[in-house]
This record gives structure tokens, sequence and C-alpha cells, in this order.
């Protein structure tokens, strides 16, 4: 399976630690995309409409995308227990994990672009700041649900830290383990998981 990628991209880190935690990251070869909204790839693009990644192409030639969707067909392609619970509250607990991990990443990247691509003299700070709020309200909202929604390992834990990892990485000014205990203890023992090590943007800086 071929996984257009970019090192620096969250969603894409989310798919390769459910790669890794799910034991066939050794099935995706990996193809750069180096991609950006002012400098779109072609060649992704005849795979991806969007031009987004992920993107995985299949052996037989389907595509799939986006991470969710990939997520959810590596889940069904490895014998260890699943990371996507199948049925009840444990499932929807794990996929609304996953959408809050995926919202943070939604703004932070959003802030990135703004910062990274447009003239400063055209930022919109008022509109960054409003980013940063959603981010806070939602960390926030992890806090409180405490250790049942994020300890365990699944694909809502696994958005969160990729999520956290790419504050980390990009907004390294903003202090999100301020006033957040359980989270900060959470990502600390997930971080160093051989999945994270291996994703980890700044591995080979
Ligand atoms: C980044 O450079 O921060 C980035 C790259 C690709 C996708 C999202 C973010």
């Amino acid at each position: 399976m071929k996984l257009w990628y970019a090192d620096a991209s969250p969603y894409v880190r989310k798919v390769l630690i459910f790669a890794h935690e799910a034991g066939i990251s050794d099935q995706l070869e990996l193809v750069d995309a180096s991609t950006t909204p002012l400098d779109p790839n072609a060649d992704l693009a005849k795979d991806n409409p969007l031009g987004k990644i992920p993107t995985l192409v299949l052996d037989d030639g389907h595509v799939l995308f986006d991470s969710r969707v990939i997520c959810e067909y590596l889940d069904g392609i490895h014998d260890g227990e699943k990371l996507i619970p199948d049925t009840g509250m444990k499932r929807m607990n794990a996929l609304v994990t996953q959408s809050l991990g995926d919202g943070i990443m939604d703004s932070a990247v959003g802030i990135r672009y703004e910062q990274a691509l447009r003239p400063q003299e055209k930022q919109w700070d008022v509109w960054m700041d409003g980013q940063f709020r959603k981010i806070g309200q939602a960390l926030d909202t992890l806090e409180m649900w405490r250790e049942a929604k994020i300890q365990e390992m699944h694909i809502g834990s696994i958005a969160v830290a990729s999520a956290l990892g790419y504050l980390d990485f990009r907004h390294s000014g903003y202090d999100w383990r301020a006033g957040r205990p359980v989270l900060t203890q959470m990502y600390a023992t997930f971080s160093k998981r051989n999945s994270m090590v291996e994703t980890d943007p700044q591995k080979s800086a």
C-alpha cells in the first residue's frame, strides 16, 4: 500500500501511529507529498481530488482518504486487538474522542497555515485567537473526561496524542499542559511508545 504523506502532518502521524499500534506499519510504502494549498502536488491530486494527505492507495488501485477512513480500513486488516471498538458506548467514546483530537488538529493546522503562508500584515489575530479558544475548550473537555476516554489505546487516544504532539511541534509557545495534569500525564506516558517515537516529526531534525 502506498501512503501519500508528509512528516509534519498530524493527520498523517495519526495514521502512522495507528499502523504501528496495529503492527502493520511495514506494509505502508511512504511517498512524500510535499503539498500546501499554495503549492499543490499534481500527482497526489490524481489520487485524491482534494489534494490532501494522508491518502492511501491500495495494491488493487482503490484509493482511501481521509485519516478516519484510512484508520477504519487498517483496523480491518490486522489480527491484533481492534483499535476502533465495534459497538456500544465504548465505540462512541472512542469516536467522539477522535473528533476532539481531529478538531484540535484542524484548528492548530489552520493557525499554522495562517502564520506560515499568509503575509504577516494580512494575518488575522482575532481569527487565530478564536482557533486557540476552540483548542483550549477541547483540551479542557478531554481533561474533564479523565482516564476513561484517553488512557486506553484506541482511535481516540491516538488522535489526541497526535494533536498534542502537533501543538508541541508547531505551537511550542502555547502551554497546553498548564492546568491540565491528566492530559499532561497521559501524553507523557503515551509519547514514550514506540509508535510515537518512530513517527516524531522532529526525529530526524
Ligand atoms: C505543517 O507543516 O505543519 C503541516 C504539513 C502538512 C499538513 C498539515 C500541517
